[in-house]
């Protein structure tokens, strides 16, 4: 039975009952009450488990986790449902999974409402094994689920020992002396026979800096820029691919072709990659698998016996571009019918001295293909294609023309006056300022030619032209978006279209700067600066299904760090930006980034991985660069609003200093580790009275000089004792106010103001702040035509840098009104609290979180403030609603506190605070 139904049903009747009392009506709701009471305890469980997941991946191929994790979403129609019990089914066919024969695990009935990050605890994980699995649950009334859809995840190759493929180069080159514009990428081939019909085959793969994968002619996969960038010399990822499909009895060719990416950066720039321990010739590893239908196996893995040329790649550089000449083509050379006599035997080398490491994270791929919305001719044979938009990733080309004809292109996100591609401000500091973001094609002359890049990307909106053989239309270039493949979990709209704006071009510039790890910016650095990836982090999480590629990158950090405790300004770096690096804020990354997967998403494990390296990172700072509780070192409020005062370096670093300890004391909390609770709780006790001391000015009553960007961080990171509070928001409103209610702040100053405003009462005012058109601002940005975040406030340098992002994460949490609740982690209790401020007439906010759909939207009419919320099976949400008192708040039509999965909490100031169990609800409050 439906409670909804039940507990109607129960009103109607006592209201009835009050009327008259009469026997004849009970005897009936009893009747009714046996019937439907037998009926609930029969039929199916009203929830179904969905989406089954595997370390935040859909049915993995290539894992090497050994305890892989287990998530799954369920549905259901019927409000304030949860999941009782659960029961797992782990098998090694898919036909014993068919006939529910768990044979690697079987769970049996597990009581326990654990949908998210399950363990597996079944029989031991081996290379190779493919694991089938599904899920079936108890509801709340402990009614039983069908079994979900079967799901599942494959182990790669988890052993060194499996691997029987060498690591292989082509002909050596003096490639130090080699200015590096002449290398070509190689092309590397192997010739294989399989004589017997092919139960499944499998390709494990890496190759340096990036590798295409070829079987009889068609490229495996659509990654692209594959595998993600790592420190190579401590681990290399590798990619599995299931080519069971692409291998036929008879003659097979394996094919791959190599770029240089992060793995020989030969150009020179600040961030000296060219001298990057372990820079070398590009190489391959590539092992293909192939179990025949009669049990046997063959392996066909690299080594001397494979193949090597010079291809039509002429050179690539990850910064600079690529080169590809279309004469050099070798037809067929990855098809069985290509002679390849006349190639070189590869050449076995030593490879990495990384870890090979299974890549568990989304690959890179073209994402979507932009037709350019103007082509322009500023001057004569220089064509110039605006793509409407900034990008990240290449253009491809369509041509015809005669043999040799050089068509060249150049990427960039600026227009001089005259029309023509102005570089200047991206090509800052790389050396070769003539190559930086520039392709070139060079005609075979047959017929019509599309050509893109592969192992380079570029930043840009416009591309220019030259060479082309006569006049190019929109028909011949096509933008390419190129970044990490992260799913869209989040979606927030309102009233404001500035904001909608704004909430675009973060989105542009968040993805634009995912390319395996966080970046900057991806034309002039491409590097993962630590400090970005701090303030991006959540506008990550509640917009992208991003926890496996930050998880990607926490072991990037790790694998960073000397015994020492220190790291480095930008990850993966190839040596450079140690020695304190860039400090904080930067360096609160590490622990920020972990303890933000796990509060968004319930992952302990990112926070039992990576203890040992927060604390061994907090020993550092405290022993090499604390003194006396505060840390002069550091960043600063980085970009802070040119010709304001800004915030001191010391203010920011002590403040980010004692949220580590803080962050570590949670941490610790959490993981038992009881004497370390006491030791950093502690640690940030001192280092907030030592904070307290420092910067608090006791004849002004001020913090930090009274800056927007200090005073912010103070309140927000929790630095400021209770009886200093309305002093503190009473100065920082005056310097608001004194600034025109504008920001002064630098990046990290800005997200501070947006939280602290919003948690003292003061949301009307961050409103005011970050709706503003003029400088310095958002606003003011999308009114110079900024289709990504900018660099700096006032437009010089970058136009795509997602560390003035944070707003987006602001929209989710202070106007869509989508919040983590405070103690539990993953949403598995959410807090709704929407602003209605003035100005705005709704909102709207999703996420998808672990637990499945949350949904936020807000519209306000003259008498009403409607409010529909939606709450995942298995979750709690609180709700707040603007309301005069409880009985002014209905849901579905009926008093708010008498609806099914409603229970009125308490009023909070202006609003009524609601529980509300799973399931969509309206409310609608009298105003
Ligand atoms: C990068 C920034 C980064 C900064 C830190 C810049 O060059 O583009 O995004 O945070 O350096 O020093």
């Amino acid at each position: 039975m439906r409670p909804t139904l039940f507990k109607m049903t129960l009103e109607r009747v006592k209201g009835v009952a009050q009327m008259s009392f009469c026997k004849s009506v009970f005897t009936g709701f009893f009747g009714l009450l046996l019937v439907l009471t037998f009926l609930a305890n029969t039929g199916r469980a009203a929830v179904e488990p969905v989406k089954l997941k595997c370390e935040y991946l859909c049915d993995p191929v290539g894992i090497d986790t050994t305890c892989p994790r287990l998530s799954w979403v369920l549905r259901s129609d019927e409000r304030a449902q949860k999941q009782s019990a659960y029961q797992l089914l782990v098998a090694s066919s898919e036909e014993r999974l068919q006939s529910d024969e768990g044979d690697l695990w079987d769970t049996g009935k597990v009581v326990s409402d654990k949908s998210i990050h399950v363990p597996y605890k079944g029989r031991e994980l081996k290379s190779r094994m493919r694991c089938h699995w599904k899920v079936r649950v108890w509801d709340k009334n402990g009614k039983i689920s069908d079994y979900s859809q079967p799901a599942l995840w494959e182990m790669g190759l988890i052993s060194t020992k499996d691997w029987q493929a060498r690591w292989i180069s082509g002909p050596s080159l003096d490639w130090d002396k080699d200015p590096g514009k002449t290398q070509s990428s190689p092309l590397f081939r192997k010739m294989f026979t399989l004589r017997k019909p092919v139960r499944r085959a499998r390709a494990y793969i890496s190759g340096l800096g990036y590798y295409e994968l070829y079987l009889n002619g068609k490229k495996v996969g659509d990654n692209v820029l594959d595998p993600a960038f790592t420190r190579y010399d401590k681990r290399v990822l590798y990619v599995t691919y299931d080519i069971t499909k692409a291998v036929a009895e008879g003659d097979n060719v394996v094919g791959a072709m190599l770029g240089n990416g992060w793995y020989n950066v030969k150009s020179r720039a600040a961030w000296g990659f060219d001298k990057a321990p372990w820079r070398a010739q590009p190489t391959l590893i590539c092992q293909v698998e192939v179990e025949f239908v009669d049990g046997s196996m063959k392996v066909i893995a690299s080594d001397s016996s494979w193949k090597v040329v010079s291809g039509p790649i002429r050179f690539d550089n990850i910064r600079l571009g690529e080169v590809y000449d279309a004469r050099m083509e070798q037809a067929g050379w990855n098809g069985t019918q290509y002679n390849d006599h006349s190639w070189n035997a590869a050449r076995v080398v030593d490879g990495p001295s990384g870890k090979l490491a299974a890549q568990m994270l989304q690959p890179i791929r073209v994402i979507e293909t932009l037709e350019p919305v103007k082509v322009s001719e500023p001057q004569k044979g220089t064509y110039v294609f605006d793509m409407g938009q900034n990008i990240a990733g290449w253009a491809q080309l369509t041509v015809s023309g005669p043999r040799g004809t050089r068509v060249v292109m150049k990427y960039g996100e600026r227009l001089y006056d005259n029309g023509t591609l102005d570089l200047r401000d991206v090509s800052a500091f790389v050396e070769d300022k003539e190559l930086f973001q520039t392709d070139a094609y060079i005609l075979s002359g047959e017929g019509t030619e599309v050509w893109e890049p592969r192992f380079t990307y570029h930043g840009f909106r416009y591309v220019q032209v030259t060479g082309f053989p006569g006049k190019p239309g929109v028909q011949n270039l096509s933008g390419r978006v190129v970044h990490t493949a992260l799913e869209p979990v989040g979606h927030f709209e309102c009233s404001n279209n500035l904001f909608n704006n704004i909430q675009r071009c973060t989105l542009r510039s968040f993805v634009g700067n995912f390319h395996g790890y966080p970046t900057d910016c991806p034309h002039r650095e491409k590097n993962g600066w630590t400090d970005d990836a701090h303030i991006a982090v959540e506008v990550g999480l509640y917009n992208y299904d991003s926890a496996a590629a930050y998880t990607k990158w926490l072991k990037d950090i790790k694998d960073e760090q000397p015994q020492s405790g220190e790291l480095p300004g930008i990850i993966p770096t190839g040596g450079w930006g140690y020695t304190w690096g860039n400090g904080y804020p930067g360096d609160l990354a590490y622990i920020w980034v972990a303890w933000s997967i796990y509060r968004y998403c319930g992952d302990r494990r990112v926070l039992e991985e990576h203890y040992e390296a927060f604390k061994r990172h907090l020993g550092f700072i405290t022993g090499n660069q604390a003194t006396d509780g505060i840390v002069s070192y550091g960043l600063g409020d980085w970009n802070s609003v040119k010709g304001s005062t800004p915030t001191p370096a010391p203010v920011i670093s002590t403040g980010c200093y004692y949220r580590e300890a803080f962050l570590l004391s949670k941490i610790a909390e959490l993981l038992g580790k009881d004497d370390d609770v006491q030791l950093y709780s502690q640690l940030a006790t001192e280092i907030k009275q030592a904070f307290d001391k420092k910067f608090f000015n006791p004849e002004t009553s001020v913090y930090a000089d009274g800056t927007q960007g200090g005073l912010s961080l103070a309140l927000h990171y929790g630095l400021v004792e209770p009886e200093k509070k309305r002093g503190t928001m009473k100065a920082l409103l005056a310097s608001i106010e004194n600034s025109k209610y504008h920001l002064t702040t630098g990046i990290t100053g800005t997200m501070c103001l947006l939280n602290a405003m919003t948690d003292n009462s003061q949301i009307g005012l961050a409103y005011r702040i970050a709706n503003q058109k003029t400088f310095p601002g958002w606003g003011y940005w999308i009114d110079q035509g900024a289709t990504t975040l900018w660099e700096q406030w006032d437009g010089t340098e970058s136009r795509n840098h997602i560390m003035f992002g944070y707003i987006s994460a602001w929209f989710y949490k202070a106007i869509g009104g989508i919040n983590l609740d405070r103690k539990e982690a993953g949403f598995k209790k959410i807090v709704i609290r929407p602003f209605g401020a003035n100005g705005l007439a709704w909102a709207r906010a999703e996420h998808r979180s672990m637990y499945g759909l949350i949904r936020s939207a807000w519209q306000k009419k003259p008498d009403n403030f409607i409010l529909e919320v939606t709450t995942p099976v298995n979750t709690t949400a609180i709700v707040h609603i603007p309301a005069k008192t409880a009985r002014a708040v209905t849901e579905g039509g009926m008093l708010a506190e008498k609806s099914l999965g409603v229970s009125f909490l308490r009023m909070d100031g202006e609003a009524a605070v609601f529980v509300v169990e799973s399931g969509d609800y309206s409310f609608v409050s009298r105003q």
